[in-house]
């Protein structure tokens, strides 16, 4: 006669036992990996806040791609640093831009691979707002608009696989939607970053991409921490617009969400583990505080038991290694 609890045990016996009832699995082919494109870059550059995370030239950004192809990621996410910026932000539409120009390399050396771009404008303003400002300050929302819905088609035509708008503009999932099916774009996929908070954890993500905000802040256009319900809201709008895989961002601050918006949506859904998240065990694993593998596939299957099917996260190359 047996207690409960050693019916519990008796599964954790062995290592195989572990594996049959196991109930979340962790892939690097659930893994999406961000690269930094700088424009006229010919070298590797490291990002000080962001260790084993470089500014990559085109060339470079193209071996990266292959390397994580060739490790089982099946997709990069890009962002680009653009030559020059300015109070538009039109090196975000420009056909020979820095995005444009690297999906074109990658996608032909590696066909195969996904190419997702991020669309925004923040990383191409003079101001790094993530839209056009107004005298007084704010961001102009519908004007905003028309200036992804140009970038969305161009990064379409540069050959982008799936289209990422991080903007939070209101509105901008049908907008660029549209733009996309009226240039003939209408099988590529929008990854909308439905409930992107308004996080101190971007905070090495903007020295990577060169994008603070020169005033002000994204409080207006980004939610409040606070705030779940809004969460599932702006979520189930952007899906009603269109969108085909909707994100959490960031993620470990936000398993709830995570849970909540998989199982309210049933939507694919994506957590993107953030730079200030990565840092964090990055900086802790050389003061010789944790563990730095046990901890990222500690986080990292966290997420996916929260619910992501995807995972957008800087640990993806050592992830994959890890779990080969
Ligand atoms: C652009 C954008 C940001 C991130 C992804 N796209 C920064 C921001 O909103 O300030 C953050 C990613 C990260 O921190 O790793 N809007």
């Amino acid at each position: 006669m047996a207690f409960p609890q050693t019916r519990l045990r008796r599964l954790r016996a062995t290592h195989a036992l572990r594996g049959l009832v196991r109930e979340t699995s962790l892939s690097p082919s659930d893994l999406v990996y961000p690269l930094f494109v700088a424009h006229g870059l010919d070298r590797r550059e490291p990002i000080a806040a962001m260790p084993g995370v470089d500014h990559l030239s085109i060339a470079h950004a193209v071996a990266e791609a292959g390397e994580a192809q060739s490790l089982g990621i099946p997709a990069v996410l890009l962002f680009g640093l653009p030559a020059a910026k300015d109070e538009e932000g039109s090196g975000a539409w420009d056909d020979e831009g820095v995005i444009q120009l690297a999906t074109r390399a990658i996608k032909e050396r590696h066909p195969e691979l996904l190419v997702i771009t991020d669309l925004c404008l923040c990383e191409y303003t003079s101001h790094g707002h993530c839209g056009v400002v107004r005298s007084d300050g704010s961001v102009d929302n519908d004007a905003t608009l028309e200036l992804l819905a140009r970038t969305a088609t161009s990064q379409a035509r540069a050959g982008a696989d799936v289209i990422a708008p991080s903007d939070m503009m209101d509105g901008r999932v049908g907008f660029i939607r549209a733009a996309l099916d009226e240039d003939g774009h209408t099988d590529t996929p929008i990854l909308s970053y439905s409930a992107k908070f308004a996080s101190a954890f971007y905070g090495p993500f903007r020295e990577a991409a060169d994008s603070a905000p020169s005033f002000g802040d994204r409080r207006g256009y980004q939610l409040d921490p606070a705030n779940a319900n809004e969460a599932v809201r702006e979520t189930r709008l952007d899906i009603e617009e269109g969108a085909d895989m909707v994100m959490v961002k960031p993620a470990l601050p936000y398993l709830d969400l995570i849970r909540r918006i998989k199982s309210e949506t049933e939507m694919p859904l994506a957590a993107y583990n953030v730079s200030g998240e990565y840092a964090m065990v990055k900086a802790a694993a050389a003061g010789g505080y944790l563990d730095e593998r046990a901890t990222v596939l500690e986080v990292l299957t966290s997420i996916r038991r929260a619910g992501a099917d995807i995972v957008i996260t800087y640990h993806a190359k050592d992830a994959a290694r890890w779990l080969q």
